[in-house]
C-alpha cells in the first residue's frame, strides 16, 4: 500500500512541475464552443461587462465563475468595495510592495523581471484575483507625465524585453497579466479625452512595440485599452488599434478590457473588439450612480442591438469565446498553483529588484559607499527619508505589510554612526486629485535642517518627488521640471554650511539638478517598495554594488526634451487634440540626433568599480534579412570591487532613405564580474529588427546598406563600433 501512495505522490509532483514549467497550457477550444451553445443571449451579454468595481459576471446557472481583477503593477491592491473606490476594510489583504516598474526597467535584467512577475503573480493568485492590472508599458515621452513611475522608460526595446518575462511570471500562476494602457496614454493631463495624432512611424516604431512584444512573445492574456483617443476614435474601441492591429496583425487571442470609464459607444465597442467594459459612470476615480451595470454600453443597449438583429450574435460569441479562454487559463484552470502572499522570499525579491535598480549618477571622491562601521555624524535630511511611498499615486497604491523607510534602513545598518534627521521640507498629505499644502512652518523646518547639517560630518539629502497630486501620481501631471517643495533652495543653504553632501532622489521621473556641481554624489532611487530602506542601506554601505542604468533621459531643462520643443499642441495639447511632433525622436533619440547634451543619458549608471569593453567584432560583415547579427565583445572589471555592468548595443543606419535616429538600442546584456575578471560575451540582434516602418507601403522595411553597431556602457558612452552591411 505504502508503495502505491508513494508512486501517486511522485506522479502528482511530476505533473505539477510539468504544468508549472508549461507557461501557456493550450486551452480545449471544443469545451468553449460547447459552453457557447449552452448560454442564453442575456448570459453572453452579461459576461461582457462589470458587475462591480473590480469584477465581471460569471454564469451561476452553469457554474461559470466571475472574473475578479485587481490593480496593480507593483503589488496587489487592498480589496476595494463592491460599488465604490473605497477600501473594503479587510484585515487580510496587506501585500508585498514591489519596487515601481521604472526601478525594474532600470535593472536592465530580464531574469529579475521574471522573478518579479512570479512573486507578484503568486500574491494575486493567493488573493484569488484572475486578472492583475499590469504591467504598464506606456513610453516615457515627457518628464512631466504623472504616471511615468508605473512604466518602463523611453525606449521601446527596453520596455519590450523587460515586460515579457514579467508577464510570463505572472501568468505561470494562472493569473492573467493585463498590459496597459493600449495605447498613447503618455500623460495624465486630459487623459480621459485627448485625441492623439502622430505619424505611423512613431506609432509603430516607438509606442506599439512593447504591446506587440507583450502579445506575441509574452502571450499576454489581457490588454487594457487607454482612456484617450487615437486619430479621432476612442482607444478602447478603435478600429485600427484593436481590430486591425491587436486582433488582426498580432492575432491577440485574449481579452481587451477597458480602462475604468473608457467606453463611449455601444455599437463601436461591440464591432471594434472591446470584450469587457469596466468602470463606466466613473471619471476614473469618483463614482456615479447613473450608470448601474445594466446601463453599461455593453449591457442592455448591446442586448437590444443583438435582439433586433442590427448586430449579429457572432459578435458577442467572439467576445464570450475570448472571455471563456481567459477563464480556462485562470479561474477554470483546475491545475493552477495556489499562490502565497507577503512571504519572506517575496520581500527578498522586492529588495533584490531595488538593489539592482537604483542608479548611481555621481560619486565624487568616493563619497559612496559609506563605511558601515563609521562613528561619524550623518545628517539625514528630507521628507522622503521617512515618507511612506507605497500609499498614494492613484490606482497603483498599496497596503503593504511593512515599508522600511530610508531612515530606518540607514539606522539599522549604520549602528555606530550618529544619525540625526530633519525633515527639511514638507509636502502635505497624499490625497487623490487634490493638492493640500502642508500646515508645517517651512522656515522652521529649513532652519532645523541647516542646523544639523552644519554640525554633521556628512549630509544625506533624501528628497525627490512623491505620490501626491501633481507629482508622481495618476490623473495629473507635474507642473514643472524642478524639485518641488523648495528643495532646490534648501539644498543650496545646506551646501553653504556643509559641502560634504550626497543626494538620494526618491522619484519616478527626471528632475532638474541646478545643484549638481555642488554635491559630491547623487543616487537615483525609485519608489522601492516594502524593502526600500534596506536596499538603500545595502547600496550606501557598499554591501551591494550599484548596477542600475537610467531607463529614461534626464534633460538639463524641459526645453531640451523633444515633446516640449513644439509648443502647446505637442504637450499637453490644446485640450482636444495633441500632436506628437517630435515623431520618432523620443528621449535619447531626440538628444543624440539633435545633438543636445543631457544632464544624464539613457542607459547611464555608475558602479563602485569600473569596467571596460574591448575587441568588439561581428561574426559576419554582410547579413541578409533572415540572419541573426552576432556581436562579440570582451568586458573587463578594471576596478577593485565585484560588480555588474550592462553592455548595450545601439544601431545606426548609415545610408537610410528616411530620417532615422542617430542610434537605437537593439540589444543589451547584464554581466557580473569579479574584480579584475574579464569575460567575452556575444549579443544577438535579429537583422529584421533594424527595419523601419515604411509609411508608403504600410509595412516594415529593411534597407540594404551600411549600419554601425555601437557598443557601449550607456547611450553616449560608446566604447567600440563595428560596421556591417545588410544585403537583401
Ligand atoms: C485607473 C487606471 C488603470 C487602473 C484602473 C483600475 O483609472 O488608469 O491603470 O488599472 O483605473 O483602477
Amino acid at each position: 500500500m505504502k508503495k502505491a501512495i508513494l508512486s501517486v505522490t511522485v506522479l502528482l509532483l511530476l505533473v505539477n512541475i510539468n504544468l508549472l514549467s508549461q507557461k501557456n497550457t493550450p486551452v480545449d477550444e471544443s469545451k468553449i464552443e460547447s459552453i457557447i451553445q449552452e448560454l442564453t443571449l442575456e448570459e453572453k451579454v452579461k459576461l461582457c461587462h462589470a458587475q462591480s468595481k473590480f469584477s465581471s459576471h460569471g454564469v451561476a446557472r452553469l457554474g461559470i465563475p466571475e472574473i475578479w481583477m485587481s490593480d496593480g503593477p507593483h503589488g496587489v491592491r487592498a480589496e476595494i468595495e463592491w460599488d465604490s473606490w473605497k477600501h473594503a476594510g479587510w484585515t487580510n489583504d496587506s501585500c508585498t510592495a514591489f519596487p515601481a516598474l521604472t526601478c525594474l526597467a532600470a535593472t536592465f535584467n530580464p531574469q529579475i523581471s521574471h522573478k518579479y512577475g512570479v512573486a507578484i503573480g503568486e500574491e494575486a493568485r493567493y488573493r484569488k484575483k484572475d486578472i492583475l492590472l499590469g504591467p504598464g508599458v506606456n513610453i516615457y515621452r515627457t518628464p512631466l507625465n504623472g504616471r511615468n513611475f508605473e512604466y518602463m522608460g523611453e525606449d521601446p526595446y527596453l520596455a519590450s524585453v523587460m515586460a515579457v518575462p514579467y508577464i510570463k511570471g505572472v501568468q505561470q500562476n494562472g493569473v492573467a497579466a493585463c498590459v496597459k494602457h493600449y495605447v498613447l496614454n503618455n500623460q495624465e493631463v486630459w487623459r480621459n479625452h485627448i485625441n492623439v495624432k502622430l505619424s505611423d512611424r512613431a506609432l509603430y516604431e516607438i509606442y506599439l512595440p512593447a504591446f506587440k512584444a507583450s502579445v506575441q512573445e509574452g502571450e499576454v492574456w489581457s490588454v487594457m485599452g487607454a482612456y484617450n483617443k487615437y486619430n479621432n476614435q476612442w482607444c478602447c474601441h478603435n478600429e485600427v488599434l484593436v481590430k486591425n492591429i491587436l486582433k488582426g496583425d498580432w492575432a491577440f487571442d485574449g481579452v481587451l478590457v477597458t480602462d475604468w470609464g473608457a467606453t463611449h459607444d455601444t455599437k463601436e465597442a461591440a464591432l471594434n473588439g472591446l470584450d469587457i467594459e469596466m468602470g463606466t459612470g466613473t471619471d476614473g476615480l469618483s463614482s456615479s450612480s447613473n450608470n448601474a451595470y445594466d446601463n453599461y454600453y455593453l449591457a442592455n443597449p448591446f442586448l437590444a442591438l443583438l435582439k433586433s438583429g442590427e448586430i449579429d450574435e457572432s459578435v458577442v460569441d467572439d467576445k464570450v469565446r475570448r472571455i471563456l479562454r481567459l477563464m480556462y487559463r485562470t479561474n477554470m484552470n483546475t491545475s493552477r498553483p495556489i499562490g502565497k502572499m507577503a512571504s519572506q522570499d517575496h520581500f527578498d525579491v522586492a529588495r533584490e529588484v531595488a538593489q539592482e535598480g537604483v542608479v548611481l549618477l555621481k560619486n565624487k571622491k568616493g563619497f559612496f559607499p559609506i563605511d558601515p562601521q563609521t562613528t561619524k555624524t550623518i545628517a539625514v535630511i528630507g521628507e522622503n527619508a521617512t515618507r511612506m511611498m507605497t500609499i498614494g499615486g492613484g490606482s497603483s497604491e498599496l497596503k503593504t505589510v511593512h515599508e522600511i523607510s530610508p531612515l530606518q534602513g540607514l539606522q539599522k545598518r549604520f549602528i555606530n554612526a550618529n544619525i540625526v534627521h530633519a525633515m527639511g521640507y514638507a509636502s502635505g498629505p497624499s490625497v487623490y486629485s487634490r493638492e493640500i499644502p502642508s500646515k508645517l512652518d517651512a522656515d522652521s523646518l529649513k532652519q532645523a535642517a541647516i542646523q544639523i547639517a552644519q554640525d554633521a560630518d556628512m549630509v544625506l539629502f533624501v528628497g525627490g518627488l512623491n505620490k501626491n497630486h501633481y507629482q508622481d501620481c495618476e490623473n495629473g501631471d507635474r507642473k514643472h521640471y524642478h524639485l518641488p517643495f523648495g528643495q532646490d533652495e534648501l539644498l543650496k543653504e545646506i551646501i553653504a554650511v556643509n559641502t560634504n553632501v550626497g543626494v538620494i532622489l526618491i522619484s519616478g521621473n527626471a528632475v532638474a539638478m541646478p545643484w549638481i556641481s555642488d554635491v559630491k554624489a547623487v543616487m537615483q532611487a525609485w519608489y522601492l517598495g516594502s524593502e526600500g530602506g534596506n536596499a538603500l542601506a545595502d547600496l550606501i554601505s557598499g554591501d551591494v554594488n550599484p548596477s542600475g542604468k537610467l531607463p529614461f533621459t534626464f534633460p538639463v531643462s524641459l526645453k531640451d526634451n523633444g515633446a516640449h520643443s513644439f509648443g502647446e499642441i505637442s504637450y499637453p495639447g490644446d485640450g482636444v487634440h495633441q500632436e506628437y511632433k517630435e515623431d520618432i525622436l523620443v528621449g535619447y533619440r531626440w538628444h543624440d540626433t539633435k545633438k543636445i547634451k543631457p544632464l544624464f543619458e539613457f542607459g547611464y549608471g555608475l558602479s563602485y568599480t569600473t569596467f571596460d569593453i574591448t575587441e568588439a567584432s561581428s561574426n559576419q560583415a554582410i547579413y541578409s534579412k533572415e540572419d541573426i547579427i552576432k556581436v562579440k565583445v570582451t568586458v573587463k572589471n578594471t576596478g577593485k570591487k565585484d560588480g555588474a555592468e550592462v553592455v548595450q548595443v545601439y544601431v545606426h543606419d548609415e545610408e537610410s532613405s528616411v530620417l532615422r535616429p542617430q542610434k537605437e538600442l537593439k540589444s543589451f546584456e547584464k554581466v557580473r564580474l569579479k574584480a579584475g575578471e574579464s569575460k567575452t560575451i556575444e549579443l544577438e540582434i535579429k537583422a529584421t529588427n533594424l527595419s523601419f516602418y515604411d509609411e508608403v507601403n504600410k509595412n516594415w522595411k529593411l534597407e540594404e546598406g551600411k549600419y554601425k553597431l555601437m557598443v557601449g556602457l550607456s547611450s553616449r558612452d560608446i566604447r567600440e563600433v563595428v560596421d556591417i552591411h545588410i544585403k537583401q
